[in-house]
């Protein structure tokens, strides 16, 4: 049963959907494009963990940015309100309509339209699926800067809109730093054009960064253009067997310094997390089946000369072995214990799903304070029907807090919210590090904003969405809006 909480309610200025609108968006996409039954409509209305579940009037899958252009200048003309929506990964409910909203798909626009095998640049549209592209890539001997669980469903338009960080941040920076243009089409169907490669481009102020991240509030991505680095040619992973958090820090900084240029990842999992993987998931083995330790590390290594990079890590592992950083290690030995390992840190959220209802908090926290959370929240559901799990990028100063629970339940809420937020801002923390705001933390931006910078926020959103009709309810506080309603 979807969450209970984060009603709001229904915006009266936005028009209900009429025969007329449907008409001209046949008229524009055609008739398969536009979808209206209700067993097809509930896919788009409701979010991958049942969470966050709404009730769209239709589904549109426009082909082109010219489509998608003449639907948004309609819906604006109308004041229909509008979701965007990539491949609904999404996990802060921002990808499905609060109400009654219009989805805009973005899984018709799934063409690679260019790719340069001599600077790496790729250019596709928006609603093309990230794994699918990797292989793309991978055919030039390049790789796509980001990797999450979700590759397998997530658009690179939705990874954009909401900065995906993922499993690979830590080598290859934030999508900020990856995109080298974008399209995009403003609520009243003006096309933003900017779709170069340039590697250096300082003219004016860089209209593309305002899009990622922004989680489709002000304006659709219908392409983009990607930086992609060579794929390494030799990956080694440890998956190392840890006896406390501040051990973990201490291998993280060894890491560091030994490992240097080719470290690629470093991932972290408490032993309830691994448990409840290897419980969950058929297929997942334990790598360290003899192991009992409170923290397991996943490290990663990518680079140029396989023989070399192993014998560094071989190196790694033992110093820190033979210290008793690490009370138990291996590496893996072949591609298929390489996704093994991987298979079992990106299963933990599909495992976290099948095990029911979960309140998910992706925090920025310093690395230090990172599992004093988590513990403390424990601390905190005492005597509620809650298991707390700890995981996450810690190469990036990155918890994934997770409470699982029987059921959506606003008491176990209320024990964690507003406390988790208020704890992460007294360490100057973001209460969004990865994941967006969306529907579950739009009232929240205050834990890591100031005011001043909100309300520049709010302009912005108004200067591209006069009419406030793309993503409502979702990102920033209603009260910071009220003053641009118009
Ligand atoms: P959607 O879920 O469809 O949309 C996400 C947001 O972007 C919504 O607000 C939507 O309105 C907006 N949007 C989508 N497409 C567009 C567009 N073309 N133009 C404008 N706005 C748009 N995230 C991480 O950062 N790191 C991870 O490691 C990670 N791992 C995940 C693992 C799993 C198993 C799952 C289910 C999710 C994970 N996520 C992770 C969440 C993550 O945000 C996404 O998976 C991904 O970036 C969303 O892409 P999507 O295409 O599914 O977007
Ligand atoms: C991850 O790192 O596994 C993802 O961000 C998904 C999650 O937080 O569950
Ligand atoms: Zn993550």
């Amino acid at each position: 049963r979807a969450a209970s909480s984060y009603t709001v309610p229904r915006d009266p200025r936005f028009a209900q959907l009429e025969q007329q609108d449907l008409d001209y968006f046949r008229s524009v996409i055609g008739d398969t494009g536009v979808l209206t039954d209700p067993d097809a409509l509930q896919t788009y209305s409701i979010d991958w963990m049942g969470k966050y579940e709404g009730k769209c009037s239709v589904a549109l899958r426009p082909k082109s940015t010219e489509q998608v252009s003449k639907i948004l200048a309609h819906c604006n003309k109308r004041l229909l309100a509008v979701v965007p929506q990539g491949g609904n990964t999404g996990l802060v409910g921002g990808s499905t309509p609060v109400h009654d909203e219009v989805v805009l798909s973005t899984a018709g626009l799934n063409r690679v339209l260019s790719f340069d095998a001599v600077s790496g640049a790729l250019v596709c549209e928006a609603g093309c699926v990230l794994e699918q592209l990797d292989a793309h890539v991978g055919g030039h001997g390049f790789t796509m800067p980001l990797d999450l669980g979700a590759k397998g469903s997530c658009h690179i338009g939705g990874n954009l809109a909401t900065n995906a960080g993922g499993l690979r941040l830590l080598r290859y920076g934030s999508l900020h730093g990856s995109v080298l243009g974008l399209e995009a089409v403003l609520a009243n169907g003006t096309v933003l054009d900017l779709l170069t490669t340039l590697r250096k481009d300082n003219t004016g102020y860089d209209l593309k960064q305002l899009l990622v991240g922004s989680e489709g509030t002000l304006g659709v991505i219908t392409a983009a253009a990607i930086q992609c680095p060579p794929r390494p040619a030799a990956v080694h992973v440890a998956y190392l067997a840890v006896p406390s958090f501040a051990t973990v820090q201490q291998v993280f900084v060894r890491a560091r310094r030994r490992l240097g240029e080719i470290l690629s990842a470093f991932e972290f999992l408490d032993r309830g997390s691994l448990e409840l993987t290897l419980a969950e998931l058929d297929g997942v083995r334990d790598p360290l089946p003899s192991s009992a330790e409170p923290f397991y590390l996943v490290v990663e290594t990518s680079g140029s000369n396989a023989e070399h990079d192993y014998a560094k890590l071989e190196a790694f592992l033992e110093e820190v072995m033979e210290e008793g950083l690490v009370a138990d290690g291996t590496l893996a030995q072949d591609s298929t214990q390489v996704a093994g390992i991987w298979g079992l840190r990106e299963g933990i959220s599909v495992a976290l799903r099948h095990a029911g209802p979960v309140y998910k908090y992706d925090l920025s926290l310093p690395v230090g304070k990172m599992y004093e959370l988590v513990e403390e929240t424990r601390a905190r559901v005492a005597g509620l029907p809650c298991r707390v799990f700890g995981y996450g990028h810690l190469g990036d100063g990155n918890l994934h807090l997770n409470v699982s629970t029987p059921r959506y339940d606003d008491a176990v809420q209320a024990r964690l919210e507003p406390w988790i937020y208020e704890w992460t801002a007294a360490q100057r923390g973001s209460v969004s590090a990865e994941h967006g705001m969306g529907r579950m933390k739009a009232e929240c931006i205050g834990y890591s904003k100031p005011a001043a910078a909100v309300d520049v926020m709010a302009q912005i959103k108004a200067l591209l969405d006069p009419n406030l009709i793309l993503n409502p309810y979702k990102v920033l506080p209603r009260a910071a809006l009220a003053g641009n309603v118009p």
